[in-house]
């Protein structure tokens, strides 16, 4: 008997490899970034390029955010502009940014919400 039992298991493995891949997603820690972004950020950034909420559209602030303050790029700026949010303020914007944010996000949410939204276009 051990050899259908072992029959039927290389059957099954040889369904489970024949399946459809999974669709692309995103990779989990900018998965989880989106979710951190959706409840910390999101109420005043928009995703697309020109819409403005209560802050700028973070669309596109992978090429601009180094261009913003002399000595930071991209990724800096946008670590500083969560967690030193009145340090330096988008013109037309008033000091809005929650002050909390260092205190409210864990560094794995930090990170992964600044990854996240380096990749917005
Ligand atoms: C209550 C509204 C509000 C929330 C919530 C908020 N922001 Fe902001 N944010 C602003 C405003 C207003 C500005 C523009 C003034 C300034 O520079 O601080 C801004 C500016 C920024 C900038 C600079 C944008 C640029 O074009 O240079 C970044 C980056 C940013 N926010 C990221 C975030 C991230 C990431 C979160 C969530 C973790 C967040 N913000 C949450 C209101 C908010």
């Amino acid at each position: 008997m051990p050899v259908i039992v072992g029959l039927l298991l290389a059957l099954l493995a040889g369904c489970g490899g024949a399946a459809e891949p999974p669709p692309p997603t995103l990779a989990p820690q900018l998965a989880a970034g989106q979710r951190v972004f959706v409840t910390h950020c999101g109420a005043c950034h928009s995703t697309s390029a020109d819409t403005v909420i209560v802050g700028p559209s973070l669309a596109g602030i992978a090429t601009r955010g180094g261009q913003r303050i002399d000595g930071l790029d991209a990724r800096a700026y946008v670590y500083s502009s969560v967690l030193q949010p009145s340090d330096h303020l988008v013109e037309g914007f008033d000091d809005l940014m929650p002050q909390d944010l260092a205190k409210k996000l864990t560094g794995e949410e930090l990170d992964a919400v600044v990854a996240y939204v380096l990749t917005l276009q």
